[in-house]
């Protein structure tokens, strides 16, 4: 059963400070839609429609957002505006959505942890909605659970990144077990591009085994207090199988303002500027 995706949107977005003082990172927005949007298009599209959201204080908006706005919707009934609304309806009746809060933000392994309540005992889709992906076939949240509907493996995304980036991801060594699949051998969180096993970067996407929330438990805090997810996943590939997919598709890291600004350019000339919304 693979129904469930967890949203760990809780942490503070400083890098787009002012922006992010008082409205959630993940309701800025790419061109039309909040970033937070296009991750849910891409669970539901996966077939995920259980939306579970570890959001933390002054995360409000993206509740609001997946909620019926009756006085707007009133107010543009009947006139040309309405079908701008269109898309969002479609995702409030076709997924199901809960919440729960992370106390203290420490780190993401930290959040998906908090998210244990929400998730239960099952396998399920993680999205960091700042990683904005693209593909024009299945979305990269599809291929993943295709993977795991297969194999019955945690999966991971990864793409090739320059050996000059390394030290801003969380990097894997693996054997290719069919091209493009990997399994995972070793991890490294960061690391300086001598040290780094390969140039295989984890992004945003991963289906897990709910057997992480043990390892998550029992993961003591690195880094800035941090509970760092990479480290249960290296654990988790020490006892059983975790595989890594070099995903189909494009990735945008909109996390950080230069790739938020990419992010935004392809969006508007390759989506909105052809009548996407
Ligand atoms: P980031 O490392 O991008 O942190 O988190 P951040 O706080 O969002 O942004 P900056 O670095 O201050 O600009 C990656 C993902 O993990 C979530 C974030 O919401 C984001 O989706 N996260 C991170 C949490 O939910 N809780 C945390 O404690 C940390």
């Amino acid at each position: 059963m693979l129904k469930k995706c967890l949203f760990p949107v809780a942490g503070y977005g400083t890098r787009f400070l002012p922006a992010t003082k008082a409205m959630p990172k993940e309701m800025l927005p790419v061109v039309n839609k909040p970033l937070v949007q296009y991750g849910v298009e891409e669970a539901l599209a996966a077939g995920l429609d259980e939306i579970c959201f570890v959001t933390g204080r002054g995360k409000r908006a993206i509740h609001d957002h997946f909620d019926i706005s009756y006085e707007l919707e009133h107010q543009i009934a009947g006139t040309d505006k309405e079908s701008y609304l269109v898309g969002i309806r479609e995702i409030i009746q076709r997924g199901r959505f809960a919440s729960t809060r992370q106390l203290e933000m420490k780190g993401l392994g930290h959040a998906i942890l908090t998210g244990e309540l929400l998730i239960g005992n099952q396998p399920f889709g993680v999205v960091l909605a700042d990683d904005l992906c693209f593909n024009e076939g299945p979305g990269v949240m599809e291929q993943l659970v295709a993977i795991y509907r297969r194999t019955g493996n945690t999966v991971i995304a990864i793409q090739e990144v320059a050996e000059e980036d390394v030290s801003k991801f969380g990097i894997v060594a693996g054997e290719e077990v069919e091209p493009g699949l990997y399994r995972v051998t070793d991890m490294v969180e960061k690391p300086q591009p001598d040290q780094a096993p390969s140039n295989l970067a984890i992004i945003g996407r991963y289906v897990l085994s709910p057997f992480i929330f043990e390892l998550l438990r029992h993961t003591p805090p690195g880094k800035n207090g941090e509970i760092q997810l990479t480290d249960a996943l290296l654990a988790l590939a020490r006892t059983s199988k975790v595989l890594a997919y070099k995903f189909q598709g494009r990735r945008f890291d909109c996390g950080s303002v230069g790739g938020f600004v990419e992010a935004t350019n392809h969006v508007y000339q390759n989506v909105y500027q052809r009548g996407g919304r």
